[in-house]
């Protein structure tokens, strides 16, 4: 039986001066969670948001707020971003030379802990963090900017992960963030994710919000492997 597809569109390609009516409209349209993609200048060349933005989205929506920060030395922004009212927070294993350290941090602070993964980047490294892990988030593009290309070269690293998590962590997402529409969707599925984050697709003209609803039948008719 496919996986049910959750569905997480990224409120970086959204119009920043419209973020409460936004995520109203995402959940209309069948959207589960909120994905705030957090940026520095520094891990990765843009700044896009902080803690406030949750804080101030929080009393809006009933929504998963997933927050992905794609920052350097994520271990010193945990406990704000807790405060501002995030469900999980999913840091890169590049951005810090203590992941173990960091993930039973965010798990000491009660909520949900991820870890994303570059493409570059093997599978392997979490190999010694499995039963720390909620959520794994595969980039399929280079973390920093939407509106990217999807990198095929992440689909068999997908499809091990998703065999890792059968065996070792059932239960934790496999989330999948960069060039995701309805052109690379299927082999996304198929390879194993179910949770899918598209900014652009959604974002970008007045169709973008049905693919929320398009995307999960898409598993109905994809099988993963
Ligand atoms: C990359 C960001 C993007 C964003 C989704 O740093 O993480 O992947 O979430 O962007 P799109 O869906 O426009 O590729
Ligand atoms: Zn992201």
């Amino acid at each position: 039986m496919p996986e049910k597809i959750k569905v997480a569109p990224s409120l970086l390609s959204a119009d920043f001066g419209m973020l409460r009516e936004t995520v109203r409209l995402l959940e209309a349209n069948g959207a589960d969670w909120i994905h705030l993609d957090v940026m520095d200048g520094h891990f990765v060349p843009n700044i896009t948001m902080g803690p406030l933005v949750a804080q101030w989205l929080r009393p809006h929506t009933g929504l998963i707020l997933d927050a992905h920060l794609m920052v350097s030395n994520p271990e010193d922004h945990l406990e704000a971003f807790v405060r501002a009212g995030v469900d999980s927070i999913t840091v890169h294993a590049e951005a810090t030379a203590h992941l173990d350290r960091v993930l039973r941090k965010i798990i000491g602070l009660g909520i949900k802990a991820g870890v994303a993964l570059n493409p570059a980047t093997p599978p392997e490294v979490l190999e010694y963090v499995w039963p720390l892990l909620d959520l794994v988030l595969v980039m399929s593009v280079n973390p920093g900017a939407g509106g990217q290309a999807f990198i095929p070269a992440v689909l068999p690293k997908i499809a091990f992960l998703a065999q890792r998590i059968r065996e070792v962590r059932p239960g934790a997402a496999l989330q999948v963030d960069g060039g995701i529409n309805m052109e690379t969707a299927p082999a996304v599925i198929e390879a194993g994710a179910n949770v899918l984050v598209a900014g652009s697709a959604v974002f970008k003209d007045q169709d973008g919000l049905k693919l929320i609803q398009a995307f999960k039948t898409l598993a109905g008719e994809t099988k993963a492997v």
